[in-house]
């Protein structure tokens, strides 16, 4: 189990690649709107471009949160910094980028935001993206702020957080819990199990809490059925709603 202690400082609301149901997902306006909103915490997806730059999107491909086409892994980074990433979402959001990471780590440093960054490599490129992605954040993320929480569905890319970066806790991303849920936590030896919320059930948040891990669930918008994670004794929720789940949590 892993010496690291975020528990405290890792709060019951997480805003879901930022307030991604009021501004366009993942980029610099959805961080900005989740802390408009009161969210201390927020949640990006991290990937790499074809010239190995780390950049801030959920998919591999452009077509649903761009202007652009292909995959990010075979555009490079001067080709993404054309697209328009705000547009799809709604005309007022026109000319949002698709963010690199440096860029959002400044900003979510500046507004003093807690974040969990997923690393989400294209296939094959599992190890590149955890070393790229954590160099880059362990020389910019402020010594004095919370921990970042790195989490992925990579075991390769956990495991080379557990060894680059072991000060950070590590998620662990499931979707139902898998059989080997508990070797593979171990072998990244992380803090806790990202689990999806529609897959989940009561008696696996309690095997995950009696196995000594936190549960921390993506992604609930729906007030009652957050209530029903946390009475299971959920710690965490990531939502695209902070605004509605805030102030259940009494934050
Ligand atoms: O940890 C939960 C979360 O990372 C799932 O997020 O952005 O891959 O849908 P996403």
């Amino acid at each position: 189990m892993t010496t690291v202690a975020p528990a405290a400082a890792v709060p019951a609301v997480i805003a879901h690649r930022g307030a991604s149901a009021s501004a366009p997902e993942n980029t610099l306006a959805a961080f900005r709107r989740a802390a408009e909103l009161g969210a201390r915490w927020v949640e990006f997806d991290v990937t790499l471009t074809a010239d190995g730059r780390p950049v801030v999107i959920h998919d591999d491909t452009l077509e649903r949160t761009t202007d652009g086409a292909g995959r990010v892994a075979e555009t490079t980074l001067a080709a993404l910094a054309d697209l328009d990433a705000g547009t799809w979402f709604a005309p007022d959001f026109a000319g949002e980028l698709v963010p690199t990471l440096e860029e959002v780590l400044d900003l979510l440093a500046d507004m003093g935001l807690g974040a969990n960054m997923e690393l989400k490599p294209a296939p094959g490129r599992d190890t590149d993206t955890a070393v790229v992605a954590l160099d880059v954040a362990r020389a910019m993320w402020p010594a004095a702020a919370p921990p970042l929480l790195v989490s992925s569905f990579s075991r390769p890319a956990l495991r080379v957080a557990r060894d680059v970066t072991p000060q950070w806790p590590r998620g662990l991303l499931l979707g139902a819990l898998t059989d080997d849920w508990r070797s593979e936590a171990e072998a990244a030896d992380v803090w806790a199990v990202h689990a999806d919320a529609d897959v989940i059930r009561a008696r696996d948040v309690a095997e995950v809490l009696d196995a000594g891990y936190r549960v921390m669930v993506y992604t609930v918008n729906d007030p009652g059925r957050a209530a029903n994670l946390w009475d299971w004794g959920v710690h965490g929720i990531f939502t695209d709603r902070p605004e509605v789940l805030l102030p259940m949590a009494g934050a």
